[in-house]
């Protein structure tokens, strides 16, 4: 009997809401131990409870079938990939709003992307930061962080950073300000965009027609 895996972030800002999408569907989980993989009980649907950066790749790796992520974190590692196939967007879904956008130290003169031609720019985000700007026809020296990019400016690493921005809290803390939203993201549902055998591709059509409902 064929099963599928869904990929959720394991701890952050979309767990608690992925997990809850998926039990408002009717889907319940016997969790183990370790707590990283969760078995379905009553519907073969299993969970894989991972880093939210590791779900793309986890799709296209094959190690599961589907992921729910933020669109910002899918379209990085789609750019990165040249706009490979292996990744589609099967539904969007209604939480997980926040923005990716460029932001200065509080005393910058700098007032929009176009300020930024030729500066540094610190990001967690690198090709969808750099593929942002170009639509804006700035061209930006990209510094590629893992983490804690709100501290570059202060560090002089960099004259400015692109990152996820919800409440504002983390900007206010480091004396930064918001100077352009480069895009807007919510969680969405991700599948892989090789074709699924057959009982597992009606199994996910079972999943989804279940998903509508609930978001209805
Ligand atoms: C983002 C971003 C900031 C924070 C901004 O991190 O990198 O740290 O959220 O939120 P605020 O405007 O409400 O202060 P995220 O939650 O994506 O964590 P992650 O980088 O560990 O995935
Ligand atoms: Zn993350």
């Amino acid at each position: 009997m064929s099963r599928l895996r869904v990929a959720i972030q394991k701890s952050g800002r979309l767990s608690d809401k992925s997990q809850a999408l998926l039990q408002n569907c009717g889907l319940r989980f016997a969790r183990s131990k370790d707590k990283l993989f969760w078995y379905g009980k009553d519907f073969p649907v299993d969970l894989l409870l991972v880093r939210d950066d590791d779900i793309p790749r986890m799709i296209m790796g094959g190690v599961c079938e589907l992921g729910i992520v933020g669109e910002n974190v899918a379209n990085e590692v789609m750019l990165d990939r040249n706009g490979g196939t292996g990744l589609i967007p099967l539904r969007k879904l209604e939480f997980g709003h926040c923005r990716l956008s460029l932001a200065v130290p509080e005393q910058s003169d700098i007032v929009g992307a176009e300020g930024l031609d030729g500066r540094r720019v610190a990001t967690t985000y690198p090709a969808l930061t750099r593929s942002l700007l170009k639509e804006r026809g700035v061209e930006a020296k990209i510094v590629e962080l893992a983490g804690s990019v709100e501290i570059a400016p202060g560090l002089g690493t960099a004259d400015a950073i692109a990152d996820l921005v919800s409440t504002g809290t983390t900007l206010r803390a480091n004396h930064l300000k918001e100077i352009e939203v480069l895009f807007e993201s919510t969680a969405a549902l991700y599948g892989t965009g090789e074709s699924l055998p057959q009982e597992k591709q009606d199994l996910l059509d079972r999943l989804l027609a279940r998903i509508d409902g609930v978001l209805q």
